[in-house]
């Protein structure tokens, strides 16, 4: 059983979508066992709730420094000791020394396809005003490991979706979670907890009958 662990910012509909895909079973072997918000008034937490899930509020603003909130966040993750830990629309990049223990087991949903529209400043609905700014035609969603860099982890998978030319930034981001993040994010987690992912030369590949992981 992948004991999983998700952090969230807002609205927690990728943490939803989770939820949702192991109840029909089409994630197996995965258990949440804590949501972690730094925004009190996330419904994210309700959600949580609502599936009999803890809910823990960790905000960098109860801390007198980044530090003091980075210590104590690595030290609930390692109190919590998840086997996986899901960004779902999380805002708060992840200190260095959690992402060097949890190394290989932090993922997380990114609503562009990444290397467009990422890095620093790349978040929530800006990510889909400078598509539009660009005028792309078609952007989609990404799910990547993380590494000490900003959305520059190794890639697990992507789906494209079509820009619309009346799109706004708001529907453009419905467009991409329902035809791309929903999916992709609970498909990763499932390939994960079922060992059908392999990390070779810093890329993800799908494993194949016989191969070891
Ligand atoms: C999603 O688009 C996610 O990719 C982005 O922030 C949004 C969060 O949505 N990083 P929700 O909280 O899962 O509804």
């Amino acid at each position: 059983m992948l004991k999983t662990v998700v952090c969230v910012s807002g609205g927690g509909t990728n943490l939803q979508a989770i939820l949702d895909a192991i109840e029909q079973g089409r994630i197996t072997n995965t258990r949440i066992t804590a949501v972690i918000s730094n925004n009190p008034g996330a419904k994210a937490l309700e959600r949580a709730k609502t599936h009999g899930i803890p809910g823990i509020v960790m905000s960098p603003k109860e801390y007198p420094d980044r530090e003091s909130f980075h210590r104590a966040f690595t030290e609930k993750m390692c109190e919590l000791a998840p086997d996986l830990i899901v960004l779902a629309g999380f805002l708060v990049k992840i200190p260095q020394e959690m992402v060097a223990r949890f190394s290989g087991r932090i993922v997380n949903i990114h609503p562009s396809l990444i290397p467009s529209f990422c890095g620093v400043g790349y978040y929530g609905l800006k990510v889909h005003e400078k598509a539009l700014e660009r005028g792309v035609k078609l952007t989609g969603a990404t799910v990547h490991f993380v590494n000490e860099g900003m959305d520059e982890g190794p890639i697990i998978a992507q789906r494209a979706v079509e820009v619309r030319e009346d799109d706004t930034p708001q529907t453009l981001q419905r467009r991409v979670m329902e035809q791309a993040e929903w999916i992709l994010l609970p498909a990763a987690i499932d390939d994960i907890a079922n060992g059908r992912l392999q990390i070779a030369d810093g890329k993800v590949r799908r494993k194949r009958n016989g191969d070891s992981l």
